[in-house]
């Protein structure tokens, strides 16, 4: 190899590279001067023109034969990858922990590294079905004896203000889920990437878990009702009650899977313990902090200005 890792010019594979995340991810490590391979099952097209600094390759991570001609001569694979929601009939054990695992695996016979991007709260006794799949693609990693870098991210502030916008009635007000009152520390997706990117370039993060939360924790009601406020809309976020979220669980959930997973999510979010990310902010002093009330304000700005 004429490159070691950490230098210029590493093959980059980054699973989930179409994402809100890994898109992100992508075109800095190709902006940094990096070889990079965004995997995709091409289901979805995407906004905006194609990047022609990365190589887009289709392949899906729950056909594990899709996995090895993509990955090979690969330095390092960043997973961003999830299948808690989206099209293609994923779910959180086939694409979170089976298709991390078969990742890992093929990583290993390729010699790369791997960074896996995972969330705050992954734990193998988590209410959140999501984090215990993320948990368990954690502990198939790290007895992998692959090197490995975690980032576990909080809620990314911009895709649930886009997520909470999407729910809004005719009258314009947004719909919260549960009690929607535990403090949640909302990251900017920004500053996830750029951990991103730092685990993914310097070799000496590899065997750390690296947990990353913004400065400003609002509940989701919160910041449900700051969105409307920014939009001008009177009133309040609309609320659906919990025993409403359990009857979806136990009856139209179990024949529309996605809708029964997200029911259950909002029910364990109103209970999920906080994060704590000193260390990694610590660690990372210039790594930027912006508030969740910084972000709306950006998104709200641009949204006003933004042609019709
Ligand atoms: N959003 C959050 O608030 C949040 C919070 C904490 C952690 N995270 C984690 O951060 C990462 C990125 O999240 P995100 O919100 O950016 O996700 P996203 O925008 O929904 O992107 C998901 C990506 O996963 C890919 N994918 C899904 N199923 C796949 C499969 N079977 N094979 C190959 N690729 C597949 C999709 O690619 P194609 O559709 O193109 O195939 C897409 O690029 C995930 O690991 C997520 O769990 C997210």
């Amino acid at each position: 190899m004429l490159f070691g890792r950490g230098s210029l010019d590493m093959l980059v594979v980054v699973a989930g590279g179409s994402g809100f995340l890994g898109s992100r991810v992508a075109a800095e490590l190709a902006a940094q001067g990096h070889q990079v391979r965004a995997l995709s099952r091409g289901l979805t097209a995407r906004p905006g023109p194609p990047d022609a600094r990365i190589h887009v390759v289709r392949a899906d991570v729950r056909d594990p034969r899709t996995l090895v001609e993509p990955l090979t001569g690969a330095e390092v694979v960043v997973s961003t990858v999830q299948g808690f929601i989206g099209p293609g009939g994923v779910t959180p054990a086939s694409v979170d922990r089976d298709g991390n695992r078969a990742l890992v695996d093929v990583a290993r016979e390729q010699g790369a590294d791997v960074v896996l991007v995972s969330m705050t709260g992954a734990a193998t006794d988590s209410p959140m079905e999501l984090a215990r799949m993320k948990a368990a693609a954690e502990q198939h990693l790290r007895s992998s004896g692959v090197p490995w870098t975690v980032v576990r991210g909080a809620a990314f502030a911009q895709a649930w203000i886009d997520l909470l916008e999407g729910t809004a009635g005719r009258n314009g007000r947004l719909t919260v889920f549960g009690r929607a009152d535990n403090p949640i520390p909302w990251v900017d997706v920004r500053e996830v990437a750029a951990l991103v990117v730092r685990a993914t370039v310097d070799p000496t993060l590899r065997g750390e878990v690296l947990e990353l939360c913004g400065p400003e924790s609002w509940s989701l009601r919160r910041l449900a009702g700051e969105i409307m406020i920014a939009r001008g809309i009177l009133g309040h976020p609309r609320r659906v009650p919990r025993p409403v979220l359990h009857t979806i669980v136990t009856t139209v959930g179990r024949v529309r899977p996605e809708l029964g997973r997200q029911a259950a999510a909002a029910l364990a979010m109103d209970v999920l313990p906080p994060a704590d990310d000193t260390r990694t902010r610590e660690r990372f002093p210039d790594l930027p902090a912006t508030p969740v009330s910084t972000v709306l304000a950006e998104l709200m700005a641009a949204s006003s200005t933004a042609p019709v």
